[in-house]
């Protein structure tokens, strides 16, 4: 196996004095491989991408992504590796409400002037390529009316943003692509149909993919499993809890306010948190 990943003697807590939320001894993912991380809410599979993207650092163990050590880069080296080689694919899009289509969409170009090339180096323009992912996507938007490139994130369709924020975090052909519960707001057939188009991107872009889900029906459709309760020996690891049980939604939203967290993810890079916030 030629790993993409490799992780070993992962420790990781929240907070100094909190409990154990994450403990793992080996894991390794090939690279092109299709992985579908399963497990319920609150067992740590939002907390393992954050690591896998280096937006968390561990207390202890190695993080091997692409042959870097994630956890002996600095905040800043991390922010720029994540730029480069990793599209993340949010479970509520988290598109930049005040970009417009476009500028969502082409962020990562933005960011990084690997992805950039490689954007320019599959289609003439960066708005060609967007064209070209949100085609490929399922989404025809017309991006050279001007009116419609501009147009902001939050007048489209929930399958519409959707596809946006998919296109976003293969714009310029990431090796990494980490995806959590982004298809939880589709219905069943949508689901499997987005899915679909995802792996076909992928396969063309040659790029890994890690795949969060709790719809188990989805799970024939990839390489492997990885089963985050089995895998998982922390011990302070909980269940769901009584209001994750009650109130799913609500505490994913909560988890994750949309723009904050796209920034972490997206943003971190100094320059590229000054151009966002001059907007
Ligand atoms: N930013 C955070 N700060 C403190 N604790 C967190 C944070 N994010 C998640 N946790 C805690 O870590 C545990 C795992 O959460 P998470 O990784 O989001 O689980 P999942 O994605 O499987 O639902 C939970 O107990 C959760 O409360
Ligand atoms: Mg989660």
């Amino acid at each position: 196996m030629n790993p993409i990943i490799a992780l070993s003697e992962l420790r990781f807590r929240w907070r100094a004095q909190g409990p154990e939320t994450l403990r793992i001894d080996a894991l390794e993912v090939a690279a092109g491989e299709r992985l579908f991380v399963e497990g319920p809410s609150g067992s740590g599979k939002s907390t393992l991408l954050g690591l896998l993207a280096g937006v968390n650092q561990p207390q202890q163990g190695r993080i091997q992504v692409l042959g870097e050590r994630l956890d002996q880069l600095s905040p800043t080296a991390r922010d720029r590796f994540r730029a480069d080689h990793i599209g993340y694919l949010f479970q509520l899009f988290n598109l930049i409400p005040y970009l417009g289509i476009l500028d969502n969409l082409t962020l990562p170009a933005r960011f990084s002037r690997h992805r950039r090339a490689r954007a320019l180096a599959r289609s003439p323009s960066l708005i060609a390529e967007a064209k070209r992912l949100l085609t490929h996507l399922d989404l025809d938007l017309d991006l050279d009316q001007r009116a419609l490139a501009r147009q902001a994130v939050s007048e489209l369709s929930i399958g519409q943003q959707q596809r946006v924020a998919a296109a976003r975090a293969l714009f310029g052909s990431p090796a990494l692509l980490i995806a959590d519960e982004p298809t939880s707001s589709l219905d069943a057939d949508r689901r499997r149909a987005f899915l679909e188009l995802l792996f076909a991107e992928c396969a063309e872009m040659g790029s890994t993919l890690i795949f969060v889900s709790h719809d188990a029906s989805l799970e024939g459709l990839f390489d492997r499993t990885l089963r985050l309760q089995e895998l998982n020996q922390a011990t302070g690891r909980s269940g769901p809890t009584a209001r994750q049980r009650a109130a799913p939604v609500a505490q994913a939203q909560a988890a994750q306010a949309p723009a904050a967290q796209a920034q972490a993810v997206l943003a971190q890079a100094p320059e590229a948190s000054a151009a966002l916030t001059a907007k």
